[in-house]
C-alpha cells in the first residue's frame, strides 16, 4: 500500500493523495468497483470540465458556503495534478416550465461563488459572457470562449468558471438543444468530472456529458455514495424525518422510506397533506390531488404505526409574519372530520417532548433528517426544537442532508452545526433530495448521474 502523503511521480513532480496504481482510496470499499475515480484520471496538462453544486445561492447572496467547501478537495486534487478547470453548476430554477421560458437574472449567477472561490483559493477565475436571447437562454457556446480556454491552457488564469448551467437552453431539454449543448461543452475539454451528487436530475451536464468524455467522479460525490450506506443500510431503531413544500414529487421516496424506518415524522406541506388525509380535515395550501396521494400512506400505516404524529401546532392567519393574534397553536386532538383549518405553518416545539416523538428521537441508533418544519424566515421554533432534541441523542448516528435542511440548521443553531461538520456522530450531505433518490432507488450506484460515469467510461479511453 503506498503512503498518504507526498511522494514523487515519474515526473518528478509531487504528488498529493493516493498512488493511483495501488488502490481506489479510503471509501473504494463501499463504492462500485466499476465506478471510475477522480484519482484514476489521468490528468496532466488536460482541461477538465468539473460539474459541482454549488446552488447555494439566493438573490445574488450566498447562504451557506458548505456545498462549495466540500468541493475544495476535488479542485485542489485536479490543479495539482495537472489539470486546468472549468467549473459549472446550476443554481436555483431559472426554467418556468409552464411558459418554457428561461430568466437570466442576477439572482441566480454564479458570481457570488466565484468571489467566494477566488477569495479562499487566490486563483483567478473568469466567468465567460454568451449572447442569449430573451425568452430561451443561452442558446450556443461561441466561439469566443476559444481564448479563455488558451489561456486556461497556458497558465494565464487560473480557471474557467462557466454562467448557470440552466441559463443554456440546452441543459434540461431534451432533444436538438440539448445535444448541439452537450457537444459544444465537450469540445471544450479532455475529461469530466462529476462532484454533484446533489444534482440527481438527468441533465445535459450532469448525464449526457458523460457520453462523450472520459468521465469519473470527484472526491465529494465518493464520500457522499460511500456515506450514504448509513441511511440504505441504517442502525436500528432509524427514524426518518422527511419534510417539503409538495407532497407529489416525494410521493416515490417516501413509499420507499417508509418500508425501511423504524419510525417516521413528517413535516411542512408533506405533513399538513398527510393530516387531511388521514382525519379528513382541509388546511389552507393543500392539494386535493395530493390528498389523494397521501391516502395510500395513511391506510398502510394504520396497521403498521409507523408514522409518528406530531400532536401540536402552528396555525397562522397568514404567511408573511408571525403576527400577534394571527396565529395559534392547535391540537390534532381537537380534530374533526370536515373542518378547514387556516394555513399551518409550523410545529409547536412542543411536539418533540411529547411521549412517542420525544421516546423514539431518544432512544434511535440512526436519524436522519432532510426537513425544515416550519415556513421560514417566521416559523422557525419547531425545526429549531426538533435540532435540539435530536442532538440529546448522543450515540445516534445523525444524518443530515439537503440544501435547506443545512442552511436552516446552521442559521438557528450556528455552533452546533460546526461541532457537527467534525463530530463522527453526524454526516452531513449535501444533497437531501438525492439521498431520497437513493432510497427509491435502493442503490447510490442506481442514480442516473452515476450510472453514466460506469457505463460511458470505457469506450472512451
Ligand atoms: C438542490 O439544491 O436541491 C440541488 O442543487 C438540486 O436542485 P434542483 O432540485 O433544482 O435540481
Ligand atoms: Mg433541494
Amino acid at each position: 500500500m503506498a503512503p498518504y502523503g507526498p511522494e514523487s511521480n515519474n515526473n518528478g513532480t509531487l504528488q498529493i493523495g493516493y498512488s493511483v496504481d495501488d488502490e481506489r482510496g479510503s471509501n473504494a470499499a463501499s463504492l462500485d468497483p466499476k465506478l471510475p475515480l477522480l484519482q484514476e484520471a489521468d490528468l496532466r496538462d488536460k482541461v477538465v470540465l468539473l460539474r459541482v453544486d454549488h446552488n447555494v445561492v439566493k438573490k445574488g447572496k450566498i447562504l451557506d458556503q458548505y456545498r462549495i467547501d466540500v468541493t475544495l478537495p476535488t479542485m485542489f486534487n485536479i490543479v495539482q495534478r495537472g489539470g486546468r478547470l472549468i467549473v459549472m453548476t446550476h443554481i436555483g430554477r431559472p426554467f418556468d416550465k409552464k411558459n418554457k421560458s428561461i430568466t437570466i437574472s442576477s439572482d441566480d449567477s454564479v458570481d457570488a461563488v466565484v468571489a467566494y472561490l477566488q477569495r479562499k483559493l487566490r486563483i483567478k477565475f473568469v466567468v465567460p459572457e454568451f449572447h442569449h436571447s430573451d425568452k430561451d437562454g443561452i442558446l450556443d457556446i461561441d466561439t469566443s470562449i476559444n481564448w479563455l480556454i488558451h489561456d486556461l491552457r497556458s497558465r494565464k488564469i487560473g480557471g474557467v468558471y462557466l454562467p448557470n448551467t440552466r441559463w443554456f437552453a440546452g441543459e434540461e431539454d431534451k432533444g436538438e438543444k440539448m445535444e448541439r449543448f452537450v457537444v459544444q461543452l465537450a469540445g471544450l475539454a479532455d475529461v469530466y468530472v462529476n462532484d454533484a451528487f446533489g444534482s440527481w436530475q438527468s441533465h445535459a451536464s450532469t448525464y449526457h456529458i458523460a457520453k462523450y468524455l472520459p468521465s469519473f467522479a470527484g472526491l465529494c460525490m465518493q464520500d457522499e455514495l460511500s456515506n450514504v450506506k448509513a441511511v440504505l443500510e441504517p442502525k436500528r431503531p432509524f427514524v426518518a424525518i422527511v419534510a417539503g413544500a409538495k407532497y407529489d414529487t416525494k410521493i416515490g421516496p417516501l413509499t420507499e422510506i417508509y418500508k425501511k424506518v423504524d419510525k417516521l415524522i413528517l413535516g411542512g406541506v408533506i405533513y399538513n397533506t398527510y393530516l387531511c388525509a388521514k382525519y379528513d380535515i382541509s388546511i389552507a395550501g393543500v392539494q386535493e390531488s395530493d390528498i389523494d396521494l397521501a391516502r395510500g400512506l395513511v391506510e398502510l400505516d394504520k396497521k403498521q404505526k409507523k408514522v409518528l404524529d406530531l400532536p401540536l401546532l402552528v396555525e397562522s392567519d397568514t404567511l408573511d409574519g408571525r403576527y400577534k393574534n394571527k396565529f395559534r397553536t392547535i391540537s390534532i386532538e381537537e380534530f374533526q372530520a370536515g373542518k378547514e383549518y387556516k394555513y399551518i405553518v409550523d410545529v409547536d416545539p412542543a411536539s418533540f417532548e411529547s411521549g412517542e416523538v420525544r421516546e423514539s428521537l431518544s432512544s434511535a441508533k440512526a436519524i436522519f433528517v432532510n426537513a425544515v418544519m416550519g415556513l421560514m424566515p417566521h416559523f422557525w421554533h419547531g425545526t429549531s426544537k426538533m435540532d435540539e432534541v435530536i442532538d440529546r441523542n448522543t450515540g445516534a448516528q445523525k444524518l443530515f442532508g439537503g440544501g435547506d435542511t443545512l442552511q436552516v440548521f446552521k442559521s438557528l443553531h450556528p455552533g452546533l452545526y460546526h461541532e457537527a461538520l467534525d463530530s463522527p456522530k453526524y454526516y452531513l450531505f449535501t444533497g437531501g433530495g438525492t439521498v431520497l433518490k437513493v432510497i427509491e432507488e435502493g442503490n447510490p450506484f442506481g442514480l442516473d448521474t452515476v450510472k453514466a460515469l460506469i457505463n460511458g467510461h470505457k469506450d472512451k479511453l
